[in-house]
């Protein structure tokens, strides 16, 4: 009920109950009446309105009292009315009592049906702001151990493992063994220190493709500051890394063909006439002596040295092929009998599967490039065992195989194969694979060395078949 609509009902009824109190006919039990509006109070929004009824049903009491003086003794009416009074304030107390646990019951509810309200809004931006990450970033979960508790679809799709493969596995599972583990120690520092890590990660797909993520690591903690758990939010920059990489080469390379060109001229020319003097002088001397050796030796060494300015020119300033159509028996042939010259590959036999595949080639180049690629398969077998070279056409390729029966190739010397100036060996240049690449790309085709069964490297040379 409204406080006004009752504040006139209240109002018509106490003065009606104290006019018929003054009618002294009435009784006095016409007073225990007033205990009703006060009983109606229950309903009444307001919580004290009660009270204000019984300070008003008093104030009438005693007034009633003064202005018809009752005809009993003063005495026993002021006691029978104080009675009244009690019964009035006592009613009265319990209507507020109640009405005052009803209201705060009222409030109890509206503020949990607006914190409920707000748990949901909140439950539903947080489920908005799940689906917004998972559509645009490669998000996996982790609990305090490391163990993977969450993947989402993308992270699936990178690493191409399911996502029940992932799931209770840690994340060394891609882990590609080419960062140093001070990369992965800084950032177990951090993130168990409660702060977020950011970084560029390599990681391995499970088929072996390598990829590139840059990686947020943030760790979530609890009431006492420590993480319970970890999210990583990935997004794949393989693409702008392999730019970066092909930037950093093209610009290497430029470099390169300036310092080439000095090379050939300042270095190539005297190289030559140290040759022919120590030609001459070897000539001059007794063939038993030890200056004899010593003249032959220098002349091997030059002979080393040219081969390695030979490399770096071919490297850094190349030709465009001249295409004309070769059988490719031809020029493997041809590749053969010039390897077979270098006397360290004596030990080396070289089976050749027949082929009547014909290609569009610069054949000289291709030489050279297949030179390089059986040069590499004999120095991992260290001079000995058997090279094999098949050639097969599968679609649009025709593909030349040289396999070696090689250690193979660690992980760690696998990702850097390409780089012009990497080598493991103690003469090398590392210009072979570059220079092998180089030439096979401008043919349309591409290399790729993979591990061949029973341990070797199988150099996969793909040709287009047109
Ligand atoms: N068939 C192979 N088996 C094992 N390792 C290889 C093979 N081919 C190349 N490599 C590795 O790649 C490196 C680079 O090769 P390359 O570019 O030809 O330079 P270099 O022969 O001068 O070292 C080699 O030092 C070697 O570690
Ligand atoms: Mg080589």
């Amino acid at each position: 009920m409204l406080t006004r609509h009752f504040a006139v009902l209240a109002t018509v009824l106490l003065v009606g109950i104290f006019l018929a109190s003054l009618e002294l006919s009435a009784g006095y039990s016409v007073n225990t009446l007033y205990l009703f509006p006060i009983l109606l109070a229950i309903w009444v929004d307001e919580p004290r309105t009660a009270f204000r009824v019984a300070v008003a049903s008093t104030l009438l009491l005693a007034t009633a009292t003064f202005v018809r003086p009752p005809a009993v003794s003063i005495g026993a009416t002021v006691f029978s009315r104080s009675v009244i009074a009690i019964n009035i304030w006592l009613a009265a107390f319990v209507v507020v009592r109640y009405r005052q646990s009803q209201a705060r019951q009222r409030a109890d509810a509206t503020a949990r049906a607006a914190a409920e309200s707000a748990l949901r809004r909140s439950d539903k931006n947080l489920e908005d702001m799940r689906y917004a990450l998972d559509q645009s970033a490669i998000v996996a979960t982790t609990d305090v151990d490391g163990a993977i508790t969450y993947v989402n679809d993308k992270f699936c799709e990178i690493a191409g493992y399911a996502r029940d493969e992932l799931i209770g596995r840690t994340h060394r599972v891609l882990n590609s063994g080419l960062h140093p583990p001070d990369l992965f120690r800084d950032m177990y520092e951090t993130i168990t220190a409660g702060q977020a890590w950011r970084g560029e990660l390599r990681n391995r797909a499970r088929d072996g493709r390598l990829y590139w993520v840059d990686t947020t690591i943030v760790p979530f903690l609890d009431d006492r500051g420590r993480p319970y758990q970890y999210t990583a939010i990935q997004s794949d920059i393989t693409e702008r890394k392999r730019s970066e990489a092909a930037l950093r080469d093209q610009e290497a390379l430029a470099q390169l063909g300036k310092m080439a060109a000095i090379v050939a001229h300042e270095v190539r020319n005297p190289l030559a006439g140290i040759r022919g003097a120590m030609q001459v002088v070897g000539r001059r001397l007794a063939a038993s002596t030890p200056e004899h050796a010593i003249a032959r030796e220098v002349v091997a060494r030059v002979d080393t040295l040219n081969g390695i300015v030979e490399d770096l020119l071919l490297f850094a300033r190349p030709r465009q092929p001249v295409m004309t159509a070769v059988p490719i028996a031809t020029i493997i042939a041809d590749t053969v009998s010039l390897f077979a010259q270098d006397p360290r590959v004596a030990a080396v036999g070289v089976r050749i599967e027949p082929t009547s595949i014909v290609v569009q080639a610069d054949a000289e180049q291709l030489k050279l490039a297949l030179l390089n690629l059986l040069q590499n398969g004999a120095q991992a077998m260290r001079g000995r065992g058997t090279i094999a070279i098949a050639t097969t056409t599968a679609g649009e390729w025709h593909e030349l195989r040289i396999t070696d029966q090689g250690d193979g190739i660690p992980d760690a010397v696998r990702a850097h194969l390409f780089e012009p100036f990497f080598t493991t060996r103690h003469h090398g240049t590392g210009l072979g694979l570059v220079t092998a690449r180089r030439v096979i790309e401008a043919h349309g085709g591409s290399v790729t060395l993979d591990p061949a069964p029973g341990g070797g490297t199988v150099a996969v040379v793909r040709l287009p078949a047109r």
